[in-house]
């Protein structure tokens, strides 16, 4: 079975690879601009005064504006996930390589628990649009506590994990 899949990818092997490379730029970087230099000086600016109108009405329209921009990101992981695999039986690579398992060490607890907690916080129950049609102001506000909470916390790992992933994988040191 996993023979038949090896010979079936592999003549379309750096095609995947080009596949995969375009969606790791996607994932990495998609949100990138719109979180350093929108999200984060106008959540500090509520943070110093959280009762100014001005900030919350700003605080809100970014946070929004940032679950609807993290769709191009979540649309790239699942085809990292799908082409990772795939380059995975094309090539033969298999955990013996030091280096692939540590990446799948990356990609498993590091990844994609940050990647479902995004998902939620984004687009499903998190979703802070829905919550404001929905009128709960409670809800919202929790939402926007726990979003910007996730996101201090988060970004760090994720600039510092995506970085050696791509560095494992292109240099390959173990
Ligand atoms: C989720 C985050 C991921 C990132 C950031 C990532 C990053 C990369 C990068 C940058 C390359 C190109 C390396 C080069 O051109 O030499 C690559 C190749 C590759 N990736 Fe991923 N990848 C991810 C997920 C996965 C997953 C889930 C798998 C497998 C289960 C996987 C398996 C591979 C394989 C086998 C290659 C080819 C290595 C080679 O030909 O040298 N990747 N990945």
């Amino acid at each position: 079975m996993i023979e038949a899949a090896q010979q079936l990818l592999a003549p379309w092997y750096l095609q995947i690879k080009f596949v995969h490379l375009v969606f790791v730029a996607v994932w990495f970087m998609s949100t990138s601009v719109a979180y350093r230099f929108y999200l984060v000086p106008i959540l500090r600016e509520w943070m110093k005064s959280p009762r100014d109108v001005d900030a919350v009405r700003m605080r809100n329209w970014a946070m929004e504006r940032f679950d609807d921009g993290a769709i191009l990101e979540h649309v790239a992981f699942p085809m990292l996930l799908i082409t990772g695999p795939m380059l995975m039986i094309g090539g033969g690579w298999t955990p013996a390589q030091g280096w692939f398992a540590m990446k799948l060490v990356m990609v498993v607890l590091v990844f994609i628990p940050i990647e479902v907690m995004d998902y939620y916080l984004a687009h499903f129950a998190g979703n802070k649009e829905k919550i404001r049609a929905r009128g709960d102001q409670q809800a919202y506000e929790a939402a926007m506590h726990t979003h910007w909470w996730f996101l201090m916390v988060s970004s760090p790992v994720v600039i510092i994990t995506i970085p050696y992933v791509i560095y494992l994988v292109v240099v390959k040191p173990f």
